[in-house]
């Protein structure tokens, strides 16, 4: 499994860099708008926190074809290392993509809510598509059987394309994606938290501290 991280807040960039097994960061522009600061040093020191050989995707904000492709090439241009430039699945994004992928630019396809959406986007080479989960789940719709379906027909062409399925809300919807073989998941530095948080672990090393205090007091294993 990929992990990355959906979000533009730098310290919770920073924390989940050091302590998660984390393949890079994306954004959107919503993610980008909600810190509210000047774009470029935002997305630079980005940039700078989690380094070159991690994925930092950024989503373009034009419209038709060669504008997006202009503007993925400044994008790289200034933040450089492995960069994807997301793109909303749609004509303009498609022409975009295949002129990218002669350019030697990654790209992820976004906004994908249906598998005929993302099978388009792999076969226009799209490196990453990415299926909304919970917006799919919130119109009862089911995310996580999208991101199946998805998976199954990439790996029935033999796409090179991975799915990076976002939009979660909970712990079991990232479960339920692993679980279908999901290659990547975006999601937020609360998301990752909850991934690894479990009462009962909790209470076993609350247990495993109260024995060994119980009988060495303070001592830790390199004071013998
Ligand atoms: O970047 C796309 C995705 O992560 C959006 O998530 O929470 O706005 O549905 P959300």
């Amino acid at each position: 499994m990929i992990y990355i991280l959906d979000t533009a807040n730098l310290a919770a960039i920073k924390h989940c860099n050091e302590f998660y097994p984390l393949s890079g960061v994306t954004t959107n522009p919503s993610i980008i708008a909600k810190a509210n600061t000047d774009f470029w040093p935002l997305v630079e020191e980005i940039r700078a926190i989690i380094g070159p050989d991690k994925m930092l995707h950024i989503q373009t904000t034009q419209k038709n074809a060669e504008d997006i492709v202009a503007e993925a090439k400044l994008i790289k241009e200034r933040v450089g290392g492995e960069f994807y430039v997301k793109i909303p699945i749609g004509e303009e994004g498609l022409k975009a993509t295949m002129q990218l992928k002669k350019l030697g630019i990654g790209v992820t396809m976004t906004a994908i809510f249906t598998p005929t959406q993302a099978l388009m986007a792999a076969m226009a080479g799209a490196d990453f598509v990415a299926p909304y989960v919970n917006r799919l789940d919130n119109i009862i719709g089911d995310g996580c059987e999208v991101v199946a379906e998805i998976v199954s027909q990439l790996e029935n062409y033999g796409s090179p394309c991975k799915v990076l399925a976002a939009s979660f809300k909970n712990a079991e919807q990232v479960h339920k994606c692993a679980s279908v073989g999901c290659h990547s998941v975006t999601v937020t530095d609360d998301i990752l938290k909850m991934l690894i948080s479990h009462p009962m672990t909790d209470a076993a090393i609350a247990g495993f501290d109260k024995d060994w205090h119980g009988v060495y007091g303070d001592k830790t294993i390199k004071d013998f």
